[in-house]
């Protein structure tokens, strides 16, 4: 799981001005490892200028599609981003890491859904495979998207999501919500915004007709649009949140305010790919991914920022306190998962296993 494994980019298409479309070509012997569920992401890696980037992109196809494809939008002086848009090419090979992330629900073909969706920007890359593979897989169910960009030329999958209208007809609704191109309806432009959302929710969608909602973008929109689906009426629990930072909120660890029962450092053991490893760390000092690298083990991670979920673990023993959590929802915690890379120890021992998933 923790691996990354060399794929050669099979096709790159030029989205938008500034946001690539790669496919990568998946040998037969690793199909099973990059199998995905929609809703899923990649972490990426590379040697930018001398450093070693990872970084988490989504994939955009269909379950159905049997395609691996993610979409890479150029952030103004943004490394990753911009070394992949003007590197990445057919035959290019770079390190993946096969897919992860929870940003998704179980299909049934039994099921009679209404689903909502919220992107921005580049936010549409999760959700253009959720969409996707759920009308594929619920015949009997529904989407509606709000999309939200500055103009028309920036809209990514534009042409692929008039293409989706076409085929599923009136099971997929878009509305397109633009901050710098004035369109006839009021109620479309600008941005989503808690007003905004209030505003659609009264007067174009129903938000008690929905089962679940889907949100992707930065960190505002997402507060703002899972707040108003609550002001509606929607329970938390079916509103899921993938945060699409392009900068990670930077978080300084504050030690603990009142003192550690026990000693000051704390003996950790990780289980990965079935091995166990342990060493000793200070409690209070850097979090558990940090200490583990420090030592030489492969702990898998991408943003380090409590954003992309790659670090998560259980903990089998012990206790740790988070200071950052963007990705893991409440359900996870009360099983008993931690972002490593936001993880301080509390007790004296722990033990994290990075091989289970539920
Ligand atoms: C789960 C997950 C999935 C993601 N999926 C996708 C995806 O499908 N497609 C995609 O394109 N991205 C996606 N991202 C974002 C992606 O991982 C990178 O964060 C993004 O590409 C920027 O990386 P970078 O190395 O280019 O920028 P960095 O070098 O990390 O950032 C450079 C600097 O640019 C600044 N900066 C960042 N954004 C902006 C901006 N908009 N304007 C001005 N300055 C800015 C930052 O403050 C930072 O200091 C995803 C992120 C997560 C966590
Ligand atoms: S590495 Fe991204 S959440 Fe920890």
């Amino acid at each position: 799981m923790s691996k990354f494994y060399p794929l050669s980019v099979a096709n790159v298409r030029q989205e938008t001005r500034d946001t690539i479309v790669a496919t990568f070509a998946v040998p037969p012997s690793l199909r099973e490892r990059f199998a995905f569920t929609q809703g899923q992401h990649l972490t990426l890696r590379a040697q930018v200028n001398g450093q070693d980037l990872r970084r988490s992109y989504s994939i955009c196809s269909a379950v159905q599609d049997g395609d691996l494809r993610v979409a890479i939008k150029r952030t103004p002086g943004g490394q990753f981003s911009t070394w992949a848009n003007d590197t990445l090419k057919p035959g290019v090979s770079i390190e993946v890491m096969p897919p992860m992330g929870h940003f998704n629900l179980p299909l049934s073909a039994e099921h009679h859904k209404r689903y909502l969706g919220f992107a921005a920007g580049s936010g549409i890359t999760p959700m253009l495979s959720i969409i996707k593979t759920t009308l594929q897989a619920e015949p009997k169910s529904s989407f509606s998207l709000v999309y939200g960009n500055r103009s028309s030329a920036a809209v990514i999958f534009r042409e692929e999501l008039a293409e989706l209208k076409d085929v599923f007809g009136g099971r997929l609704n878009i509305v397109y919500v633009m901050s710098r191109e004035q369109q006839d309806i009021d109620l479309f432009n600008g941005r989503i915004t808690r007003e905004k959302c209030d505003q659609l929710f009264q007067h174009w969608v129903r938000v008690a007709d929905h089962d679940a909602a889907f949100v992707c973008g930065p960190e505002q929109m997402m507060h703002d649009v899972a707040a108003a689906l609550q002001a509606h009426g929607m329970a938390k629990e079916a509103i899921k949140v993938e945060l699409f930072a392009a900068s990670i909120p930077k978080t300084r660890h504050e030690p603990h305010a009142r003192p550690v029962v026990g000693r000051q450092d704390c003996e950790v053991t990780v289980i990965i790919d079935g091995s166990h490893r342990s060493f000793t760390m200070e409690k209070d000092k850097e979090s558990v991914l940090d200490a583990g690298l420090k030592q030489g083990i492969d702990i898998r991670y991408s943003c380090k920022g409590g954003v992309c979920s790659t670090c998560r673990c259980k903990v089998v023993e012990g206790k740790l306190e988070m200071d950052a959590n963007y990705a893991l929802e409440d359900y996870e915690i009360a099983r008993g998962f931690v972002l490593s890379c936001q993880a301080f120890p509390v007790t004296d021992r722990i033990v994290l296993d990075f091989d289970q998933d539920n």
